[in-house]
């Protein structure tokens, strides 16, 4: 006996320049009001509601080992006195969660950070995949003229250590003037 077999459509669609459309797509914006603490030095000539970044994705059903996330960062090519628009970077709550980053638009840095408080970055560019090591704190960083769209992958039971951060900070930060990008240790 034929049981005809069933072929239809996913219910998400992400085309690499546009949004992901799904009925289960959130977004959330990081606003410059909330970002200060980021950067060196406060810009008077960003108004609190700047949109810094912006991130849209589909969460897991459960946030428990074996599902995944997805989502897209959208970092706008701004500037902070000259210091170039980040996002607030983590390590993972469970130091076993790794996760990918795939750039899909634009120029940028991934920044890392060790244990150890070492610190290197990645280059961005579209079509650069990044696999960053569950115990690796990680930043992204938009050095370039337009928006940095970078695609992320990890485990939904990864969680988001910001403290971890806030006490051992990365020890360098990223400057633009013009097309030249300078790095300074803190
Ligand atoms: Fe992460």
């Amino acid at each position: 006996m034929n049981k005809e077999m069933k072929i239809i459509e996913s219910g998400i669609f992400e085309s690499f320049e546009g949004d992901i459309i799904s009925d289960q797509v959130k977004k959330t914006c990081k606003l410059y009001e909330s970002a200060k603490g980021f950067y060196e030095s406060i810009d008077e000539s960003l108004s609190d509601d700047t949109i810094m970044y912006e991130v849209t994705g589909i969460d897991a059903d459960k946030q428990e080992e074996g599902y995944l996330n997805w989502a897209i960062s959208l970092l706008h090519p701004l500037t902070v006195n000259g210091e170039c628009n980040m996002t607030r970077g983590h390590f993972h709550n469970d130091l076993n969660c790794e996760e990918y980053y795939w750039c899909a638009k634009g120029e940028g840095l991934l920044m890392l950070m060790n244990e150890e408080g070492e610190c290197w970055c990645e280059k961005m560019h579209p079509g650069t995949l990044h696999h960053i090591n569950g115990h690796h704190g990680h930043r992204l960083i938009n050095t370039g003229d337009e928006d940095l769209k970078v695609i992320c992958v990890w485990n939904a039971n990864a969680g988001h250590d910001y403290e971890r951060i806030e006490k051992h900070p990365f020890p360098y930060r990223v400057y633009k003037d013009g097309n030249k990008i300078t790095v300074k240790s803190r």
